[in-house]
Formats: structure tokens, sequence, C-alpha cells
């Protein structure tokens, strides 16, 4: 197994045209300098599927999905990354050049190829001898018919059974070629003390676990036996190629399901998984009887918003998973639940009624879970108020956790009806649990890790001691003189980080849509004089105060446009040029032969030979300035990486949305044309916006120190120092601010 070459990759997504590649699904017409049709991710009747091709993007103003190419492959057609990429490289004719992997890549990637391919073979063998074995079809397979699993699941699901051996399977798969150190590796096989090798699974039917992409990545075995010596299930073990917390069973085969009715359902075991199926309901997935992880709820996000959970009608059980949920209301999640008869489980539920009666029953039976969580608390309170509180509180928490503050608000009323409290009641109770959860999460995503990556910078700084002394640190973290306890507390409150979000994003915004190209020039001290570009210059301001991004999203997506800027850019921009100029060259000497054909005499040739020459030299301008202008953004809109892909298409979008306005006024001059005055004013607007929380925080702190008469005055009397120096900064900041401002550089 090879990777993708970085340089086919990049011919990949620069031969991929949003136009054409979004055609394939969707009928476009023109409109203006776009296209529109109807969005193929939500059913509607009038179009606001919307794809600019100068910018390489799609983007569905009513649900706001789309992106890059690749993007929307991955979101309509569920690919993964480097599915898409063969895609495009398929429709595109572009060989793919593979390139070698590095020695450690090699070892990894054989080491997880070498598992993959063992499990496989393993998967194989187990349906083999539950097929072709008189125990298998006496005991496996017997087993199965009895719990009413027909042909296509069986296969479908690629159902097996181990036979009651010690190390049947051992020895096959040695015999087949596979080595020692992967079946232990997988934990198919065990070595014990004394060196023997026997297998994992003995005397069980096997259930075997694929990955989103089809491999398989572990097996469930049950046991077929009734006393309870045995253990009922055993499971593969965690490995390099199995994370429990990161798989789900049935993805795989519900996927498409789960996409097209826009709809997931979480069951709890294997079986409920597989009669569901076989009753026509494919959307469903199980989390294997643990319950839901995090990265779980990521992995169900990418198909669908909307998940029922169903239960048993267990009570205990259900009180025990209602905690969990919270956490897929969180993510933004559309959260129902539902709840099976007395005694059912999905499994029996799906074996005892037609495919119809399934539906029906679902369709009927869907409550919203924060309902669902309301009456179920409420049940056993009765009138103890205390009880009865701390049901209250314990809804209004779900609440607080969705991230959708409409949402947020027809819950708060709802729930103010069936609970009977006032909406403020309730709107501030939410309101306290937000802030408290904000501030939790900041003090998670402080600092330290950003600086980190920001380490091997270009340029060198040229601070401002005073500024350094002000800013430096993220607005907020706690500096020595103000407070002497935790180093670390970061106190940006909520209105400072939203300050600093929209100031951030701004900078952010110039990085990607115009990082690399040139907007000034730097010199040193004998006078050389060099270009620099959008990136380096904004990246010199933030190291000079040691600023930087307190949005984890907006650092992230800055570290991959520097590192982009760093790494790749050199080779990119240079094999562009090779093609501009060969395309130079030749309409060159087309031109040429044009102009000779034309006749004329010596100096009116001459004349237009070099208008010629002057065009087609302006003309590689362009290109050179075209192919820099939007790198990064290129770049970051088809970064494997989702969440910074997702930031960058957002932040490509915003400006996409606005620029329809701007075309109204083109006479005004275009952002490009005035960056050398925007982006030093985005920069400082950020520095001053720093200062800003700075000096929010101090009066803070003075109020404090004020209120508490233990204070000592020599104490007020720094902080009233501090913050007139920063008052005298600020002032400064309102002037550069107010001229027509860029940085003085010495
Ligand atoms: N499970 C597991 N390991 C265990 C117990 C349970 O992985 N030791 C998972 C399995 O995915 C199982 C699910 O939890 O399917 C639910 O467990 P349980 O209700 O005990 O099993 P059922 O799925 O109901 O199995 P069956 O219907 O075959 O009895
Ligand atoms: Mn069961």
């Amino acid at each position: 197994m090879r990777r993708i070459s970085r340089e086919t990759v990049q011919r990949i997504l620069d031969a991929a045209d949003i136009v054409d590649v979004v055609s394939d699904f969707v009928t476009l017409k023109r409109r203006g300098a776009n296209y529109i049709g109807l969005c193929p991710f939500h059913n509607e009747r009038t179009p606001s599927f919307s794809v600019s091709k100068s910018k390489g993007i799609c983007k569905c103003f009513s649900c706001g999905k789309g992106g890059s190419p690749v993007n929307f492959l991955m979101e309509l057609e569920q690919m993964n990354y480097n599915e898409a990429l063969r895609y495009l490289a398929k429709k595109y004719n572009i060989e793919i050049e593979e390139r070698e992997l590095t020695d450690k890549e090699r070892q990894e990637e054989t080491e997880r190829e070498s598992m993959l391919a063992v499990n496989r073979f393993a998967m194989e063998h187990f349906e083999r001898m539950l097929n072709d074995t008189a125990d298998g079809r006496d005991i496996g397979l017997a087993y199965f018919r009895e719990r009413g699993v027909n042909d296509a699941m069986l296969k479908r699901f690629r159902l097996g059974y181990a036979l009651e051996a010690n190390d049947d399977l051992f020895k096959a798969a040695t015999s087949a070629g596979f080595s020692e150190q992967f079946l232990v590796a997988t934990g198919l096989c065990n070595r014990n003390d004394r060196g023997r090798v026997y297998d994992r699974f003995r005397g069980r039917v096997i259930y075997p676990v694929l990955s989103i992409s089809g491999n398989v990545v572990a097996f469930g075995g049950r046991t077929l036996r009734k006393d309870k010596e045995v253990a009922k299930y055993v499971n593969s073990p965690e490995s390099v190629i199995y994370s429990k917390r990161r798989e789900l069973y049935g993805l795989y085969q519900a996927r498409q399901a789960i996409v097209k009715q826009n709809k997931c359902i979480l069951v709890e075991g294997y079986m409920d998984v597989i009669s569901m199926h076989q009753s026509g309901v494919e959307n469903v997935v199980a989390s294997s009887g643990t319950s839901l992880t995090e990265e779980q709820v990521r992995l169900i996000h990418r198909f669908t918003e909307n998940i029922t959970v169903i239960y048993d009608s267990d009570p205990a059980g259900i009180k025990a998973s209602l905690r969990g949920i919270d956490m897929l209301l969180a993510e933004g999640m559309k959260v129902k639940v539902l709840s099976l008869p007395d005694g059912d489980d999905p499994d029996s539920f799906a074996q005892s009624h037609s495919s119809t009666q399934v539906e029906e029953y679902l369709s009927r039976n869907e409550t919203d879970f924060i309902m669902f969580k309301t009456r179920i608390l409420l049940k056993d309170v009765g009138d103890d108020p205390i009880a009865r509180a701390r049901v209250i509180t314990d809804i209004v928490r779900s609440i607080s956790v969705i991230p959708d503050s409409i949402t947020r608000s027809v819950y708060i009323s709802e729930c103010s009806n069936t609970l009977g409290i006032s909406d403020k009641v309730l709107t501030l109770q939410v309101k306290k649990f937000m802030d408290e959860a904000a501030l939790k999460q900041r003090q998670q995503n402080t600092r330290t890790q950003n600086l980190e990556k920001l380490e091997d910078s270009v340029a060198p700084p040229v601070p401002d001691p005073e500024l350094v002394k002000q800013l430096s640190g993220t607005p907020g973290m706690e500096d020595a003189g103000t407070s002497r306890d935790s180093g670390d507390a970061p106190s940006v409150n909520r209105d400072d980080a939203r300050l600093l979000e929209k100031l951030e994003r701004e900078v952010l915004r110039y990085v990607l849509k115009y990082g690399m190209l040139q907007l000034t020039e730097a010199c040193d001290e004998e006078g050389n004089v060099w270009p620099l570009s959008v990136i380096e210059y904004v990246d010199e301001e933030l190291r000079s105060d040691a600023i930087v991004f307190i949005h984890k999203a907006y650092s992230d997506a800055y570290s991959a446009a520097l590192k982009i800027a760093r790494a790749t850019w050199g080779e990119d921009i240079a094999a562009h040029r090779r093609m501009l100029e060969v395309r130079k060259e030749r309409s060159f000497r087309e031109g040429l032969d044009a102009i000779r054909a034309e006749g004329g005499d010596v100096g009116a040739l001459e004349a237009k030979e070099i208008a010629l020459r002057e065009r087609v030299e302006s003309e590689y301008a362009r290109g050179v300035d075209e192919y820099s202008a939007n790198y990064i953004e290129r770049q970051l809109v088809s970064s494997p990486d989702d969440s910074i892909r997702a930031l960058a298409t957002s932040l490509v979008s915003d400006r996409y949305v606005l620029s329809k306005v701007h075309t109204k006024y083109s006479h005004v001059e275009t952002e490009q044309e005035r960056l050398e005055e925007l982006v030093p004013r985005a920069i400082y607007e950020l520095k001053d916006g720093i200062l800003e929380c700075r000096i929010r925080r101090i009066r803070r702190d003075i109020a404090a120190a004020a209120s508490d008469p233990s204070t000592p005055t020599e104490t007020i009397r720094e902080l009233m120092t501090r913050n007139m120096e920063l008052d005298r900064l600020k002032a400064q900041f309102a002037k550069y601010l107010g001229d027509r401002i860029i940085a003085p550089r010495k």
C-alpha cells in the first residue's frame, strides 16, 4: 500500500472543476457569475444550491452544506478523503502516482495492512466454518436459524462460526502464510505462558465488526452455551486497527440508508441491528453495549444530524442512558427516543412484527428527547420539592448543551409549560450552565499547544517592548501583578471571547484569501529589500507581540496555512510558473505569426511586436497573481483534516455571500487592491481588541479589589497605574486606526 503522491493530489485538486463535479449529480443553471440548482443534500422545490466556478466551491444557502469538490463528494457520496481523490483522478484521467512511504510509515502501514489482511482471512474462515462444516451447520447455523436470521443477513453481516477447537484458526491461517505475529496483534490468537498459541474464539458464533470503509477491524463472538460459566461475549481487544470508541456495529451496512432517510437509529446489540435490517429498517447501528462515545457521535453526524435512540422498556436502563444523550445534544444532533412495548428489545420486536408494523411503530412512537426525559424523571418525584428541583436542574442542563439558540428557546418554553416554571427563570438557569461550560472549555483550549506549533517560523520579530508587555500571552491570561493564583487560569469572559472571535476571523480570512500575495516590502539594516507576503506580514505582526488566536479552530487553521506556505508553496508556484511560461511562449509565437501574416512595414511590425510582448507578459503576471491569491484557501478547503476543511469552507462562503452585494458596486476598488491598507488594519484591530479585553479585565480586578476591604491600598494603586498605561496605549491605537494605517516598520 502506498500513498497518493503530493504532486498527484495537487494535480487532482487543480483539475477538479466544481461546476463539472457537481453537474454529475445536480442539474445546474447559469445565474450571473454562478450556477444554481436543487440542493442534493435536502429536499427542496426552489433551488438554493449555488456553485461558484471561480471560488471552486458550492454551497446550499438553505441547509448550509457544500464545499470544495472533495468535500462535496465526501458529503454526498460518503467517501473518505482518499476515495474522493481517487474518484476525481478517474474522472479527469489523472494517473495516480503513489509515493513511497517513509520507513516509519511503511512499518506502520505494513503492520496495519497485515492485521487487516489476517482479519479478513479470519472472517472468511469463520464464514466457511459456519456453512461448510458439520459442526458449523449443526451448531452455528442452527443457532442463527433459531433466532430467525435469513441467508441474506448471514451474507450481509458476514456472520460466521468458530469451531470448538484450540487452534483451528491458527493452523488455517499459518498454513495460508499469515504470520503468528499478526494473529496475536489482532487478538485472534493468544500465546500462553508455555509458548503455545491458541485461538481466542472457540465454539462461538461470530459477528465481524466492519469499519466505515469496509475493513474488518474486530470480531464479537457469542457463546451458544446456556450456562453462566463462560462469558456471553468475547470480543477482539483494542489494537492498532481497532479502537472500540471509534466504531459502530452496522454502520458500514447502514450508511446509505442513514443518508437516504436522513436519520440514524441507535440500538444496543448485534442481533438488534441484524433483525431490524432483516425487517427492512436498515438505518440502524449499535454502540455494542457500552455508552455512546463522542467519536461515535461524530461518526454518525457525518451522515445525519437526526438520531433516534431505542430503549428496552427496562426503566433502570433508561435512566442510566439518559445521561449519555446530553452529549448527542451538545454535538448539535436532533435527538428522539423511542421505548418499546414491555419486555421487547429491538431484536424481538422486529422478529415478531411485519416490516410495515415496525416502521409504523417507529414513526408513531418517537418522542422528543427532552420531553421524554422530563416525563420519565417527573414520574418519580411526586410532591417532594427537593427532588423536583433536582429534576428541573437536570433538564435545564440538557437544554443548556444544545448549540442552537432557537432550538434552546423552543425547549425552554415547552418545559416551562410542563414544569410550571416561568420562561424567565429557566432561561436564567440555562444561561448559568452555559457560562460555566464555556469557562471550562476555555480552560482546556489555552494556548500552550498553539505556541508549540508556531515555533518554527520565518521572520525575525520586531517587538515594541511596551506592547509585548501589555499584550503578551493571549488576552486574559492571568499574569503576575494582578493575580497570583494559577498562572494558567484564563479569565476571558464570554463578551471578550466574542469580540476576539470576530477580529481573529477577519485576520484569518485575509490569510486564506490573499496569503501568498505580496503585501509590501521588508528591509533589514543593511538595506536589503525583499518582498513580504500577506501571511509573512501577519505572522511577523502576531509573533512580534506574541499573539496567538485564542479560538482553537482558528489557530489550527492558521497553523495549517503557515505550514502550507512553508512546505508546499515554493514547489507549487515554481511548477505553475513553468506552466505559465510555456503558455506565454506559445501565445507569443502564435501572436508573432499572426502579425507577420498581416504584413506591413518594419516599423509597424516592431510596434505590434512590442505590444504583443507586453500583453503576454501581463497575462503571465496575472496568472501568477491569480494562482497566488487564493492558494492557501484552495488547499485548506480540500484539507484532509475535517475541521480545518469545514472552517475554511465557511470562511470562503462568508465572503461568497458578500460578494454578491459587492458586484453591484464593482467600480469600488476591490479588496485585493486595498490589501496594503486592509491587512494591517485587521491586525491592529485585533491588537486593539486584545488591549480592550485587558482593560476590561483590569477594571474587573479594580472593582473586586475595591470592594474587598482587606486589599492593601498599594495593590489598588498598582492596578490603577496599569489601567492608565493601558488607556494610554489604547488611545495610541485609536490614533493609528483613525489615521490611514500601515504598520510603521524600520
Ligand atoms: N456486548 C459485548 N460484550 C459483552 C456483553 C455485551 O460486546 N460482554 C455487546 C454486544 O454487542 C451485544 C450488546 O452488548 O450485542 C448487548 O448485550 P446483550 O443485551 O447482553 O446481548 P444481546 O445483543 O441481546 O445478545 P443476544 O440477543 O444474542 O442474547
Ligand atoms: Mn438480545
